[in-house]
């Protein structure tokens, strides 16, 4: 009897601690460079995702939040603060590439995004003269992002072998609009504030090809690492069906 219960206690100890996923259920493992499983497993996962798994240190990126975020460019030095950025959960995947013999993969998606919080800029935009600080509401509709990343595998020290990004890079479309909404460009003139917030919007393309650049690198940059956060928290084996092809 005795050896029977012990039996038990160790058959649950591993069911319990021995052979349990770390991986959360709405991640779904496909074989290698499986086109519509890898597509329809980044759908199921990316409303989950994207809010984050606390358990595994991997932060949220809808929302995410930029505590500050400075952008040096020549003429204007425009911060953001306290910003939020939303819209993530809802994307649409247009496409899933994946090369694992070559370590490429490649997701393409659009989305609407939102970004909320204060501002603060000086300098010029143009040829106006920006002197502000308020609350700076932007909201781009169909944003296009196609990013290309090259993975490699790597272990850590206990031997748990993990996916991880070594680079990326990425292409961008503003999509169909984006709307400005600055308030208090200019100090004290609400008159002039609003008819730069009028040519921002009427020549939206310009302004965001203008700024647009730094603020989407550092969200891209945030969200890769957080991919490489929940990479680094699971076991490859727990992503991938079938053994994984050597490197060519
Ligand atoms: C974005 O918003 C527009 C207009 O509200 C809508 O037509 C479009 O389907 C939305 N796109 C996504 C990816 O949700
Ligand atoms: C811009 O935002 C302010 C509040 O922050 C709001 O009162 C105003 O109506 C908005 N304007 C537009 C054009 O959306």
């Amino acid at each position: 009897m005795r050896w029977y219960l012990s039996f038990l206690c160790i058959a649950a100890f591993f069911i319990e601690y021995g052979f349990t996923r770390l991986t959360p259920d709405f991640i779904h493992p496909c074989p290698i460079d499986n086109k519509p499983c890898l597509m329809q497993s980044t759908i199921d996962a990316i409303p989950y995702f994207t809010m984050g798994i606390p358990d595994l240190g991997v932060p949220s990126i809808d929302p995410f939040y930029i505590d500050r975020l400075t952008i040096p460019l020549s003429g204007l030095k425009i911060a953001f603060f306290n910003g939020k950025v939303t819209g993530f959960r809802k994307a649409v995947i247009d496409n899933v590439e994946s090369n694992f013999a070559k370590r490429k993969f490649g997701l393409e998606f659009h989305s609407n995004v939102t970004l909320k919080g204060g501002y603060e800029a000086t300098g010029r935009v143009l040829t106006f003269p920006i002197n502000g600080e308020g609350e700076a509401k932007i909201k781009i509709t169909n944003l296009k992002m196609k990013v290309m990343m090259n993975l490699d595998t790597k272990s850590d020290d206990k031997g748990v072998n993990h996916l991880y990004v070594k680079n990326y890079k990425y292409n961008l479309g503003y999509g169909d609009k984006v709307h400005y909404n600055l308030t208090n460009l200019i100090k004290d003139s609400p008159e002039l504030s609003r008819t730069l917030l009028q040519f921002m919007n009427d020549n939206w393309k310009l302004v965001s090809e203008e700024f647009g650049k730094p603020v989407v690198d550092y969200a891209t940059e945030l969200a890769l690492r957080t991919i490489e956060k929940f990479f680094l928290a699971v076991p490859y084996e727990e992503l991938i069906e079938g053994p994984i092809p050597s490197f060519k």
